[in-house]
């Protein structure tokens, strides 16, 4: 999962990430995309905790410049639906700080509903947050 990335983010960063995703692309339960635009990777969208014929998470980031665009709505439709397909899942769920308006709607767009309110889910330099869990169905 890539963690908060301030933009711009040092070059050196970027390509731990890259190489991050590429190396859990070898693993079982995970699959990853690079987001490029013009040969740029602009950002990132992954599966992961995928159990085949059952369900995956869904998490994704996109560089500020891009953002406003759509373009992770449409990424979103597109990996919901090659991964229904190719692990035969039931449920792609993603979870999300509550203060996260824009992830919201994006997934809201996207096709996702919200299922739940998850108090105190995310640990992040010791402080503790809600989050709200959005699934899509098959
Ligand atoms: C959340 C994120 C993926 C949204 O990307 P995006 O490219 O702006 O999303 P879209 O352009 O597809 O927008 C979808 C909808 O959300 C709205 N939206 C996006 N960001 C918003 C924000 N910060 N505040 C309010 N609405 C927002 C868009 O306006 C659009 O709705 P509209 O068509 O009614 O105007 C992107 O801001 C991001 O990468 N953020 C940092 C990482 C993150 O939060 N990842 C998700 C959790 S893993």
């Amino acid at each position: 999962m890539i963690p908060e990335v301030k933009y711009p983010c040092k070059l050196s960063i970027a390509k731990n990430i890259l190489n991050d995703l590429i190396e859990e692309n070898k693993r079982d339960g995970k699959e990853n995309f690079i987001i490029d635009i013009d040969k740029q990777a602009v950002g990132a969208i992954g599966l992961t905790k995928i159990i085949k014929g059952h369900k995956a998470e869904i998490w994704s980031w996109l560089g500020e410049k891009y953002r406003r665009k759509e373009i992770i709505t449409k990424a979103h439709k597109l990996i919901s639906d090659y991964a229904f397909k190719k692990y035969k899942l039931k449920r792609i769920y993603g979870n999300l700080l509550t203060k996260n308006i824009g992830s919201a709607k994006m997934l809201e767009k996207s096709g996702f509903k919200k299922e739940a309110l998850l108090k105190k889910n995310a640990k992040i330099n010791g402080k503790f947050y809600d989050e709200f869990i959005y699934a899509k169905l098959k």
